[in-house]
């Protein structure tokens, strides 16, 4: 494959934008943060974060085209991501994205958020098909059996909370600052032991659950604190932890073993999750099943993933028009 693509994200409360070369190679990778902002009101507020990608998405695109020092003439495609996401910040996005491939006389390629972070594995190793990805952000739980590039098959996912959505509530219920993932995660490795909480496992699906455990977390500090007895909140982040990523891992390896894998990815926000890492790596291991973590970086919301789905898309002759429009429930 060889291709060189500018890629830009927008849905959520990232302004993004990266130049990737043949699918793999990260030329630039620009990621404008808004947490600081957000941080004040406990989450994402659509209206501001849409103002923050006006403010910035073009300032984010010159200084990734400037750190790849890729000129718009050399570049074969702009790739944006179209949703799912905030309708008002995709829309930054892609309007951006629009005047610059209509500027430059480039194709357009619309790309799924979900989509694009299982492909943040490609820019780690080369991806080995059947493969299965768990992703699990602020927004989505959902397995998704690939069993080629392009083709997606959600076969289970959240009934109702998102994992990183119950994170970030159960983190508000023990006054901890948004987002609340990395200080939950945190949090239970300095506990020694942890709550005993319930696991959802819906039995015969793979499909997920999180919020009859954010409940039971909320009921256990209401009773402690009803009986006058002291909270250790270390122990309810582990507690809370150890639920989750039992049910995760379990169910992930259960599927990796029915659909006979050759890789597991792990994608999304809280992919970052140290015990779910762990947990994960320990259990495909056991079964031989070859497993994928990307980076950090590469984890959370960032535009070199969307540029390298876009990589396969161009190859496969996928290509968008100036018709784009936010699709804020698209379908992966
Ligand atoms: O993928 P992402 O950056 O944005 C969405 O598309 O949703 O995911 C953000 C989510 C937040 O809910 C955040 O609390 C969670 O990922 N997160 C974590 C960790 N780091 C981020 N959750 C658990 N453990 C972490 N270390
Ligand atoms: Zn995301």
């Amino acid at each position: 494959m060889e291709n060189l693509i500018l890629a830009i994200e927008t849905s959520c409360d990232e302004t993004a934008a990266s130049v990737i070369r043949n699918g793999n190679e990260i030329l630039s990778n620009v990621v404008a943060s808004q947490i600081e902002s957000q941080k004040r009101f406990g989450g994402v507020v659509p209206e501001i974060a849409s103002r923050h990608h006006v403010e910035q998405i073009t300032i984010v695109i010159e200084e990734a085209l400037e750190k790849a020092n890729i000129a718009p003439s050399e570049l074969d495609a702009v790739a944006v991501t179209e949703g799912p996401g905030l309708v008002g910040a995709l829309l930054i996005g892609i309007n951006a994205a629009k005047a610059f491939a209509f500027a430059h006389g480039l194709p357009i390629i619309g790309v799924h958020h979900i989509a694009g972070h299982i492909y943040a594995s490609a820019l780690v190793e080369p991806m080995q098909f059947p493969l299965l990805a768990l992703v699990v952000s602020g927004g989505h739980t959902e397995l998704v059996y690939m069993k080629e590039h392009g083709s997606f098959e959600v076969i289970g996912e959240t009934r109702d909370d998102a994992a990183g959505e119950a994170y970030d509530k159960v983190a508000r219920v023990l006054n901890l600052p948004y987002p609340g993932g990395p200080h939950i995660d945190r949090m239970a490795h300095e506990a020694e032991k942890g709550v005993d909480f319930p696991r959802a496992w819906l039995e015969d699906s793979y499909d997920f659950s999180f919020s009859g455990l954010k409940s039971a977390v909320i009921n256990y500090k209401h009773n402690m604190e009803q009986r006058g007895q002291e909270i250790f909140p270390e122990e309810i982040a582990k507690g809370f932890q150890d639920s989750v990523v039992e049910v995760l891992t379990t169910k992930t390896v259960k599927a990796a073993k029915e659909y006979g894998v050759k890789q597991v990815i792990v994608a999304g926000g809280v992919s970052a999750n140290r015990g779910l890492r762990e947990s994960l790596s320990k259990a495909l291991a056991q079964e031989g099943i070859p497993f994928t973590a990307p980076p950090l970086h590469l984890c959370t919301d960032n535009a070199a993933m969307i540029g390298a789905c876009a990589a396969y898309m161009y190859e496969a002759g996928v290509r968008g028009d100036l018709a784009m429009n936010g699709m804020p429930g698209k379908e992966l």
